[in-house]
């Protein structure tokens, strides 16, 4: 940031933002609906207040969307198939490891996540913030084939994430899709605690 003009920098930085958060939540809503959650005020949701989900629902390897802070959070109810695809990826991820990727300390390990079969990640993508969309298609011809074992394809300008969130190489998006803090208890999850 130049401290030349730092007012107007900031500004433009947080109309980009803005757009594009709303760029993705409409994108999702018009894939997956978003559900229902436990709305605190709109103050409170500014500032982050938590947002409770009950991911009890979620049939095994589907998704649905909560929104946080205004963004799609994407939670992921992964098989055991998923989870032993991960590792096949590993050679193909611009960030195998997620050193440069941001997600709290007990979400930097092999499947980014507390819980090795509940995947959540902020679906914004790190390139422009579009809506990266659910696919979890293993072998898709039009994803690669069969080095495509699922994940997430950003309709924008085609960044590949794979089921943990992280990036392919050779695509724009520069990080994996962010973890935020969140917490499980039973089957209630907690983004934002
Ligand atoms: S915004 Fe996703 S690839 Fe550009």
């Amino acid at each position: 940031m130049s401290y030349a003009e730092p007012v107007n920098v900031s500004r433009r930085r947080v109309l980009i933002g803005t757009t594009a958060t709303l760029g993705a939540l409409g994108a999702v809503a018009a894939l997956t609906p978003f559900v229902k959650t436990w709305n605190p005020s709109a103050r409170a949701k500014a500032a982050g207040a938590a947002v409770t989900q009950d991911i009890s629902s979620i049939e095994k390897g589907q998704m649905i969307v909560v929104e946080w802070r205004g963004m799609p959070v994407y939670v992921v109810s992964r098989t055991p198939e998923m989870l032993a695809n991960l590792p096949k990826n590993d050679t193909q991820l611009r960030d195998p490891q997620s050193e440069a990727s941001v997600q709290p300390d007990y979400a930097k390990n092999a499947t980014r996540s507390r819980k090795p079969e509940i995947l959540v990640v902020t679906g914004v993508c790190t390139h422009l913030g579009c809506a990266p969309g659910f696919r979890p298609d293993v072998g898709a011809a039009d994803l690669g084939g069969p080095a495509w074992h699922g994940g997430f394809f950003c309709p924008c300008h085609g960044s590949k994430y794979d089921l943990a969130g992280r990036v392919f190489q050779g695509v724009p998006a520069p990080l994996n899709l962010p973890v935020p803090d969140y917490n499980i208890e039973g089957t209630i999850l907690t983004i934002g605690t």
